[in-house]
């Protein structure tokens, strides 16, 4: 039987837990969890569970990928029922491969259990639909922070081209540099665009602009929670 779960945690809000997700928490031994993972859903967690929050270790602002999966497959080898709780969707932008290869490669079997991702609902606390018939063929989640720490090498003008509604996560920290590139690679930039800070949350704050002024609208701003961009016309 299956003792070890990768688990979404939603966007914060614990209502937006799956079912499957909340019945885990309440049977685990152990939780290993992000920083994103906030205290409503904390408090749902069996009291007897250990809890480790990986992404405030050691005093650094998050552990290294690599202690994480070593934490994880030593809590395995424990044979206590672990929850690694992921904010959002653990299949997006959560460092899902690593840590299934991690415990694949020490032997153990695990279920991965979905959870609501940033974009949806961001969206669905905007009252708007991510596609849209004619208007939005297509729906990009694509990530606004490169794997060096600089822009991400996406092929900016394949993306323009593209059209429809694009969800980027992790972009506040660049958007400068993204919004320019997406200009330069064509897109207009009188295209709505949303930046979403703390999705579902009760300090949910909304900022709708162009394209061209988000940027500047977010810095003004100064958010501190995650910041989800939603970008083109399906948002206006
Ligand atoms: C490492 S990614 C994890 C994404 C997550 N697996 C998901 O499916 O939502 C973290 C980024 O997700 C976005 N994010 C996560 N939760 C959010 C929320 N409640 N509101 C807005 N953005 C959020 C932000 O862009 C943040 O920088």
């Amino acid at each position: 039987m299956t003792r070890i779960f990768l688990a979404g945690a939603g966007p914060g809000d614990p209502e937006l837990l799956t079912m499957k997700t909340a019945r885990l928490l309440r049977e685990a031994e152990v939780v290993l969890h992000d920083s994103l993972v906030g205290p409503g859903i904390l408090a749902l967690i069996n009291p007897d569970a250990e809890l480790v929050d990986v992404g405030k270790r050691c005093g650094r602002a998050s552990a290294p990928q690599a202690e994480i999966c070593r934490l994880l497959v030593e809590y395995a080898r424990t044979g206590r029922m672990v929850v690694r709780l992921k904010g959002g969707d653990p299949v997006i932008f959560g460092r899902l491969t690593e840590e299934m290869e991690a415990l694949r490669a020490a032997g153990f079997s695990f279920e991965v259990v979905p959870g609501i991702t940033a974009a949806a609902a961001a969206a669905a606390g905007l009252e708007l639909s991510l596609t849209q018939r004619r208007i939005a063929r297509s729906l990009h989640i694509i990530t606004g922070h490169g794997a060096d720490a600089g822009l991400p090498a996406h092929d900016w003008s394949a993306l323009a081209r593209a059209g429809g509604s694009f969800a980027i996560y992790m972009g506040s920290k660049h958007l400068p540099g993204l919004v320019e590139k997406l200009l330069e690679a064509g897109m207009a930039p009188g295209l709505p665009a949303i930046a979403v800070e703390s999705a579902s949350l009760p300090a949910q704050r909304v900022l709708r602009a162009t394209l061209a002024s988000l940027a500047g609208a977010v810095a003004r701003a100064a958010p501190s929670g995650p910041v989800l961009v939603l970008v083109g016309e399906a948002l206006g």
